[in-house]
């Protein structure tokens, strides 16, 4: 009886309900009000995300790390990175299409179109010969590039590619590498279907514990960008 009940019950909302991106947005903000109570409580507040590099970065003691950027555009933070991290043993990879988003983003009030951020294949002009860059999709380069990994420095990796499928394909085929100690640095975890949910599926997955070292809190954001410590 109980059982028809619950099966009556959830044919009806999937006929009477929307299946509407934004009703999902909404549904999933709470979760994230949720995670900042339960992690982010003793995590550093800052108020750009370039102090929150610059926070990180003095957090591990400026030592010499693996740095992979994924989602580079311009080069705004991977050249900042470089600049506020002068270790010689420091390696730092740009991961892009250099042809912008391979796919539109959505957000609840609007979102970008497929091919935003193209930059018509230039890589930035980073005049440090600790810097190279993978052009192509994530999905064709990271694995090749993991291939030859052996790298036993600390591992930074600063997500900025918007997108679910970006993000959550980076923190699986990723995991082989992230370690203890290892920080992931999100740059729009409140946008909350996609690299929120992404970070959230991924340490479901494969039982990942993490501490949030520092995030920002602005007048023009809330929890956009987060650095997380895997424990
Ligand atoms: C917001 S921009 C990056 C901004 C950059 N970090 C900065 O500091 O200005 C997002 C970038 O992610 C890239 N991207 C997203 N998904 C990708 C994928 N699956 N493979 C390669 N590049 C991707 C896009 O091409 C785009 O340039």
């Amino acid at each position: 009886m109980k059982l028809k009940f619950t099966t009556t019950f959830k044919i009806l909302f999937s006929k009477l309900l929307p299946d509407s991106e934004k009703l999902r947005y909404l549904f999933w903000l709470p979760k994230l009000h949720t995670f900042h109570r339960k992690h982010g409580r003793h995590g550093a507040v800052l108020s750009s995300r370039k102090q929150l590099y610059k926070y990180i970065n003095n957090y591990i003691s400026n030592q010499a790390i693996t740095y992979c950027e994924f989602g580079v555009f311009q080069g705004d933070s991977i050249r900042y990175w470089t600049r506020i991290n002068n270790h010689n043993n420091s390696s730092f990879f740009g991961f892009d299409t250099f042809s912008g988003l391979p796919e539109s983003w959505n957000n609840f009030t609007g979102g970008l179109e497929k091919g935003t951020f193209d930059t018509q294949g230039q890589v930035p002009d980073i005049d440090d010969a600790r810097v190279v860059f993978h052009k192509g999709l994530f999905q064709d380069t990271f694995p090749d590039f993991l291939l030859g990994y052996l790298s036993d420095k600390l591992l930074v990796i600063n997500i900025d590619a918007d997108l679910y499928s970006s993000t959550l394909f980076v923190l699986t085929m990723g995991h082989r590498i992230l370690k203890k100690g290892s920080i992931i640095i999100f740059d729009e975890f409140s946008s909350v279907l996609h690299e929120f949910r992404a970070f959230e599926d991924y340490c479901a997955a494969y039982g990942v514990s993490f501490e949030v070292v520092a995030y920002t809190k602005s007048s023009k954001s809330y929890y956009a960008h987060v650095a997380v410590q895997i424990l």
